[in-house]
């Protein structure tokens, strides 16, 4: 008796770690689900904006990382999801001229669907707002707001980011 409760408590730990990692967070007003695994995903490339004091990273699924590597990017390949993380600027304690990264401010993503997100340029947006990864938005219009602000690097395929170069 006493290991089947042992063995009900370890199967309950399991399956709350599942939940906070994915089910806990709710889709975008769109539809779109937070990707599961997007903290394992590597980087594209990085930015630093100087308007509002904020470091981002910009990653990639493994569609996108193989189209930035082979520098196949204008049109990014169907499947490919943009990820940008965003955190508020510090100056490091211990050596106070490098800036690093303080508060998560959000984490936002780009969906290439050339079919499904026709009308906003082939790509689907969706944002989840701080640690406690709220959607964003009150309703589906808010990813007109994406597209507009994207729409000057339309014949870069919508996305600013040019992948770093590596040696
Ligand atoms: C005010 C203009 C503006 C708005 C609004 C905006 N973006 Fe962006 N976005 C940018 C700029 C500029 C960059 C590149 C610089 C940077 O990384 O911060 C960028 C970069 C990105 C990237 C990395 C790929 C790329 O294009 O470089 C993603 C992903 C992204 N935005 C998603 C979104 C989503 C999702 C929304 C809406 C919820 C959104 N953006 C709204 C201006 C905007």
């Amino acid at each position: 008796m006493k290991k089947l409760s042992y063995l009900v408590t370890i199967i309950g730990v399991s399956l709350m770690s599942v939940n906070s990692f994915s089910a806990d967070v709710k889709p975008a007003p769109n539809g779109i689900e937070l990707p599961e695994n997007y903290k394992d995903w590597k980087v594209i490339s990085q930015s630093h904006r100087i308007d509002n004091n904020s470091l981002r990273i910009i990653i990639g699924n493994d569609i996108a990382i193989q189209a930035a590597r082979a520098h196949e990017t204008n049109p990014w390949p169907a499947g490919a999801v943009l990820g940008k993380l965003v955190w508020k600027q510090k100056n490091d304690e211990h050596w106070n001229k490098a800036i690093v990264p303080d508060k998560f401010i959000h984490a936002e993503f780009m969906f290439k669907d050339s079919e499904k997100y026709a009308a906003t340029g082939g790509w689907g947006y969706a944002r989840w707002l701080g640690l406690d990864q709220k959607p964003y938005g009150n309703n589906e219009q808010f990813t007109l707001e994406c597209f507009a602000c994207h729409t000057p690097v339309k014949d870069r395929d919508y996305v600013y980011t040019t992948p770093v170069s590596l040696p």
